[in-house]
């Protein structure tokens, strides 16, 4: 029977060693939480890294035997190719790139060497397993090459590759060495998703500009096949969302942080420790915000949860210097013996106590820089079963293309910040509930069980497109 191979860098799934062994609990980020809720049906299987470096085999048997009963693969990395791929080409090459940093750019042979290599360990991991008539579904940059590898050993397969960070305009993309490689690994796939139809069309015109080849209405022809790019912006478990905002556990925390927060008004931010989520500006505007606003004195609190990520990456621990002292000076100055304006986090939080903070925030702001999509936006809408509540959304994430009823801001505009800040909190009850209904019909109408259908239907009808053309 034909299965689904999913292959991303991070396994859904994070293994740590502990004093007891191995443990495993949920990998943080969007496409894990958001592939997460599928990869189990049938005979599919996710491939990918289980997050920590394994030196002894007896380790890495275990570990394999483990997650093979939960439908997953693991492709192990060394301390070097963990350096170099991961931390280096992946995420101080491509990252910053693609999110439109590339003043933090590296451009390093070493890096990219080890790109080449560790796509290739996922090509060989894939042959592994795949069999004829299986489709492959590859996500995201670390593993641009992928596709083109994949082809190279089963020309005739169905390939998916689905991105789900931002791509850049061509004037940036065409900064990076080894653009045209890049291109031709991506060009592999049958169909190349991306969340918006900027995406989308900013890759189309790389691929004409740089591959010279034509592109016409989102159909590349190699000369072989045409490839399809389109526009699929990927949504939630929309139904997890909103039914654990009902469990008996939430409804508990919910009273906890009730009693604990008295009638504080709530503003919730909650994001992986990343310059592109716009962190230090948010800080800003909240600064300006208590600076303007003395009537909001011991009444507003943000609540802002950061989860920790990429801490070995230079850039990444400096963030969270500027963090932790911008945090320290608003509170001093601001703060009294009953209040303290920021409650700041830097740790995970499981999913009750998420849906907990979801549900009391008045607030959500969720201010990226730039942002492929951004799920926190959408859980936060799903978990609102009361309606009430209002978020205020970046311009610069992808789901703002969909959720017209946020409040719209861009993050480079402080005083827009503040004035936005201080509207939301004065926005009367019957327009909260207004915009939360019209948001919370799209992002129940497009969740995630969509996502993956309307990917696959495209890839399967793309495929069936390229056999009629062969055979004309
Ligand atoms: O959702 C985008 C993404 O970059 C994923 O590819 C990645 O797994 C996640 O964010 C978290 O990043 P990392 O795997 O580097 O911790």
């Amino acid at each position: 029977m034909p299965k689904t191979i999913i292959i991303s860098n991070r396994l859904p799934i994070k293994v740590q060693r502990t004093e007891e062994g191995l443990a495993y609990e949920s990998s943080e980020g969007g496409l894990a939480t958001g592939l997460g809720s599928i990869y189990k049906q049938g005979d599919n299987v996710w491939i990918g890294w289980p997050g920590t470096y394994f030196e002894e085999d007896s380790e890495k048997k275990q570990v394999r035997q483990d997650l093979h009963q939960q439908s997953m693969h693991p492709v192990y990395l060394t301390e070097g190719e963990i350096r170099d791929f991961y931390e280096g080409f992946s995420n101080e090459t491509l990252w910053p790139t693609f999110h439109y940093f590339s003043q933090y750019a590296v451009y390093e042979d070493t890096y990219w060497e080890a790109y080449q290599r560790v796509n290739q360990k996922f090509c060989e991991a894939v042959m592994e397993l795949a069999s004829a008539g299986d489709t492959i579904w590859v996500h995201d940059y670390q593993l641009l090459l992928l596709p083109a590898m994949l082809r190279e050993q089963m020309p005739e397969s169905t390939i998916g590759f689905f991105q789900h960070i931002p791509f850049p305009s061509f004037e940036v993309f065409r900064l990076l060495p080894w653009r045209e490689q890049l291109l031709q690994g991506m060009l592999g796939a049958d169909l190349i998703g991306f969340h918006t139809y900027d995406d989308a069309r900013h890759f189309l015109s790389s691929v004409s500009r740089i591959v010279g080849l034509n592109t016409s209405q989102g159909l590349i022809d190699n000369g072989f096949r045409n490839i399809m790019v389109d526009a699929f912006p990927m949504g939630i478990d929309y139904d997890k969302y909103a039914s654990l905002a009902t469990s008996e556990e939430t409804h508990a925390k919910i009273a906890e942080y009730r009693e604990a927060l008295q009638e504080q008004r709530i503003i919730l931010s909650i994001d992986r420790l990343d310059y592109s989520k716009g962190i230090p500006q948010r800080l800003q505007a909240f600064e300006l915000f208590l600076k303007e606003n003395p009537d909001f004195h011991g009444k507003v609190t943000l609540s802002m949860l950061v989860v920790p990520s990429r801490d070995q990456v230079e850039m990444y621990k400096q963030l969270k210097e500027t963090i932790d002292e911008l945090v320290g000076r608003i509170n001093s100055s601001y703060r009294t013996i009953t209040w303290t304006p920021i409650q700041y986090f830097y740790r995970s939080f499981p999913i009750e106590e998420l849906s907990a903070l979801y549900s009391v925030a008045d607030i959500a702001l969720v201010t990226p820089m730039r942002d492929g999509m951004n799920l926190v936006c959408k859980e936060y809408i799903a978990s609102k079963v009361d309606r009430k509540g209002v978020l205020i959304l970046s311009e610069m994430a992808g789901a703002s293309r969909e959720l017209a009823d946020a409040l719209l801001i861009n993050p480079n505009d402080l005083g827009q910040m503040v004035r936005t800040i201080r509207e939301a909190l004065l926005m009367p009850e019957e327009e909260q509930i207004t915009r939360m209904e019209h948001m919370q019909e799209i992002v129940q109408r497009y969740n995630i069980h969509h996502w993956v259908s309307i990917f696959m239907n495209r890839l399967e009808y793309i495929k069936e497109k390229q056999k009629a053309m062969a055979t004309e």
